[in-house]
């Protein structure tokens, strides 16, 4: 494991936030691009694709295990994959970094293949939970041996299945990196697997299984649950995808536009599926002026541009049903909350405490150090919006979102907020510190930016 080095950024109170921003590419499209890509047979080619830590680091490991996989230089990335089932032992260990989604979605296509890799992480991820997607794969014959904290940690050994078996597997929480591991294992094991999901996930695997020529099949069951089924050893078929800006990431560039007075910011290409799309329903219900135009399709998933101006926020219940469709967005809602007039309560919060960091505490911590009154009652988070005081320095723990949030409420702070470490956020948003200053945002790695 590499030593970290911190790099502390600040950002201070700000007025009139104004232009055009692209934020990057979907970080959950785009390891799925790269994945199915390395499972065809010929060429992919990937426009937008998140050239973030995260995703780099699942390009790294699928060259590893055989795949070529190349940058143009117009930014096209072209895929060469060797088809399901074809990869072979990497030489060294697979290091995916800072990123569950990699790790867990390529658990599952390592899990009914003959090979043995070696699955290395940082610190945040060999801290994280990884027995809720072993299970299912080691029922389908996959090996784990693990020399991490626990036997369901990172770093470990996994060595897939010479002959896989089929399941039928209820997911016990709503999780779409456990649903995908799944899905792609099947694609590699005899007959029909299939993922039973009570509560919706993003869907992004289905689309995109279904546009690359899998026979994968949705069927709803009783109380809304829906059973995903996918055929094994049929061939996959490369195709071109576009990869639409992140809404997780347009996430924080809105709420800052919301929160800091005279604004207009209109955010392009936004993927708004409704397995993504929690986030903006719930500014929408706390009075945040959104307007979405041009709304189009791009490569099986809709998109449009947001133009987002200051608003006056009031506080809402966000339903826990919602939390699937803006899993990674309740940092930031906690900062629109923490603006706006009266009471947020966020219900239903229990998978943030395995995310990057756990951030049900992360948040709340850097909401106290800003000067928010709130508080956690069970896996519930209320704050009592207002003014902030900020003049606060927030702990990030190895947390992308947690920095971009704390960042993102320094911009309505009365003093500044510094994040201790900003350096995670090149995982999934690399220019955010230079789309936001560019639209008028006072972020600065200068301390004297403080004063
Ligand atoms: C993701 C699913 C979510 C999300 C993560 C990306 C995916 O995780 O938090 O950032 O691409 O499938 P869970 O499946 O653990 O909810």
């Amino acid at each position: 494991m590499s030593v970290h080095t911190k790099s502390p950024l600040t950002a201070c109170r700000s007025r009139g936030l104004a232009g055009n921003i692209r934020v990057p590419g979907d970080k959950s499209i785009s390891h799925r691009a790269l994945i199915l890509g390395a499972l065809s047979v010929g060429e992919t080619t990937i426009t937008g694709l998140l050239e973030g830590d995260d995703v780099l680091a699942t390009a790294d490991a699928l060259k590893a295990l055989g795949a070529s996989i190349e940058r143009g230089d117009d930014g096209t990335w072209h895929v060469h994959g060797t088809g399901v089932g074809g990869f072979q032992d990497p030489r060294a260990p697979l290091d995916f970094g800072n990123a569950g989604t990699g790790v867990r979605l390529m658990m599952g296509v390592l899990a009914s293949q003959p090979v043995t890799a070696r699955l290395t992480g940082d610190a945040s991820l060999s801290g994280r939970p990884m027995g809720r997607v072993l299970a299912p794969l080691q029922r389908m014959g996959a090996q784990w041996q693990s020399d991490g904290e626990t036997a369901d940690r990172l770093p470990g050994i996994m060595k897939g299945a010479e002959a896989p078996v089929p399941i039928t597997y209820t997911l016990p929480v709503a999780s779409a990196q456990v649903k995908t591991a799944i899905l792609l294992a099947g694609l590699n094991t005899p007959g029909i697997t299939s993922v039973i999901e009570p509560k919706p996930t993003r869907d992004h695997t289905e689309r995109m299984l279904k546009g690359f020529g899998a026979d994968i099949r949705s069927q709803t069951l009783e109380r809304g649950a829906v059973q995903i089924s996918v055929k094994g050893h049929v061939e996959l078929s490369p195709r071109a995808v576009q990869v639409p800006a992140d809404p997780s990431s347009a996430a924080f560039a809105i709420v800052a536009a919301l929160i800091t007075p005279d604004s207009e910011l209109t955010l392009c290409d936004v993927m708004l599926n409704p397995t993504r799309d929690g986030l903006v329903r719930t500014l929408i219900d706390m009075g945040a002026d959104i307007n979405s135009v041009n709304r189009r399709d791009a490569g099986g998933e809709e998109i449009a541009d947001l133009v987002v101006r200051s608003s006056k926020l009031r506080g809402v219940d966000v339903p826990p049903e919602r939390a699937p469709s803006m899993i990674d967005e309740y940092p930031v809602l906690a900062v629109a909350a923490a603006c706006a007039a009266g009471t947020t309560r966020m219900r239903g919060l229990a998978e943030l405490r395995v995310k990057e960091s756990d951030r049900l505490a992360a948040v709340a911590t850097g909401l106290a150090a800003a000067g928010v009154a709130h508080r956690i009652e069970g896996d519930d988070l209320i704050v009592d919006g207002g003014t902030v005081p900020g003049g606060a320095t927030v702990a990030t723990h190895m947390d992308h979102r947690i920095a971009m949030a704390f960042l993102t409420l320094g911009l309505a702070a009365e003093s500044p907020i510094t994040v201790d470490d900003a350096t995670m956020i090149a995982t999934s948003f690399p220019d955010f510190e230079t789309l936001l200053r560019n639209a008028g945002a006072q972020i600065s790695a200068d301390p004297e930016a403080r004063s």
